[in-house]
């Protein structure tokens, strides 16, 4: 059997790169370590010494708000030194290949790489360079690349279901909207699927279905009344304009009524289902702003969650053996 990719031969997390074949037991340990994290920021002192003296890079070569800002927080909270590359000043610009860039930032003692890609597997192969020419003591871990993976995002919604919900098995769980062009969606379902929630559905137009969507475990709806009926969790989904080649909706007017999660279709899930965004949200066009502000949303819990869980993966990082 071939080996995972982001295990040591210890079986150990050498890298995050996918929540996909990543074992129930590594998952779990994830989220347990996350727990103690959490209140970190409750201390006058917020910091733990678990990092200290090493070196991690941010290396965002797409936009974001969430995921780059709690990486470097959860970093700073662990003692690291923190390099956020801008991208936008680097040179990238005169044309300097991915790999080249890596070499250069492992030239000065990185320890680990945080790494935001528009390209699927931009990721796996910096790993793959770093393992094959001798530097497999530098971890990498994917923050989201192309329509792929997005491995913290997954770990941090599991938390947070966790944290509301407890038992994965005992659990109807709703994936709405673009999963198609969601490394969100595919992180999400693969967590699930080995958490062992036994009610996974997916609902989306058929445009924003990806073809294996049966092999990934869901049962499919395209009426989202239907979908949401009895649900414990609502996980919506960001419309990802940036990534549709061609028409593949009428309108975002059109994509609200039938599938922008308003509180009259929310009502026919449980009455203490959960909603959650990986944000950033469009309003009006995936969620309304009453549901996105509601009672039921866990929205802004899933952010600062998200730094313990980010924190707990760099830990475990940081602790394996070269
Ligand atoms: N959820 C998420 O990845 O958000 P950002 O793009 O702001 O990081």
């Amino acid at each position: 059997m071939a080996r995972n990719p982001q295990l040591n031969r210890h079986g150990e997390l050498q890298h995050l790169l996918t929540t996909e074949g990543l074992p129930r037991d590594v998952i779990t340990r994830i989220l347990d370590t996350a727990e103690p994290f959490t209140v970190v920021a409750e201390r006058e002192v917020k910091k733990l010494p678990l990092l200290r003296g090493k070196s991690v890079f941010n290396l965002f070569f797409e936009n974001s708000t969430r995921t780059r800002t709690t990486f470097e927080i959860a970093a700073k909270r662990l003692s690291a030194d923190v390099i956020n590359l801008n991208i936008s000043t680097s040179s990238t610009n005169k044309g300097e290949t991915l790999l080249d860039t890596v070499d250069n930032l492992a030239a000065m003692q990185a320890d680990m790489f945080v790494v935001r890609h528009a390209s699927s597997g931009a990721p796996y192969l910096i790993a793959q360079h770093l393992e094959a020419t001798g530097r497999d003591h530098i971890h990498v871990i994917n923050a989201g690349d192309g329509r792929h993976a997005h491995p913290t995002q997954g770990l941090l919604d599991m938390y947070t279901i966790r944290h509301y919900k407890r038992d994965f098995t005992q659990l109807s769980v709703a994936v709405v909207g673009d999963i198609l062009h969601s490394r969100v969606a595919r992180s999400q379902i693969h967590a699930l699927t080995t958490l062992g929630v036994p009610d996974l559905r997916a609902i989306a137009p058929k445009t924003l279905l990806p073809a294996d969507i049966d092999r990934l475990g869901c049962r499919v709806f395209h009426d989202m009344a239907e979908g949401l009926r009895g649900v414990d969790v609502v996980m919506m989904l960001r419309l990802q304009n940036e990534r549709m080649q061609g028409s593949l909706l009428p309108s975002p007017q059109e994509y609200f009524k039938f599938f922008g999660l308003t509180q009259e279709k929310l009502a026919l899930a449980k009455p203490d289902a959960i909603v959650l965004h990986p944000g950033p949200m469009n309003r009006g066009v995936e969620i309304d702003s009453a549901v996105a502000d509601g009672r039921q949303a866990v929205i802004l819990p899933q952010v600062t969650f998200g730094i313990a869980v980010r924190m707990a993966v760099m830990a475990m990082l940081g602790s394996v053996e070269a």
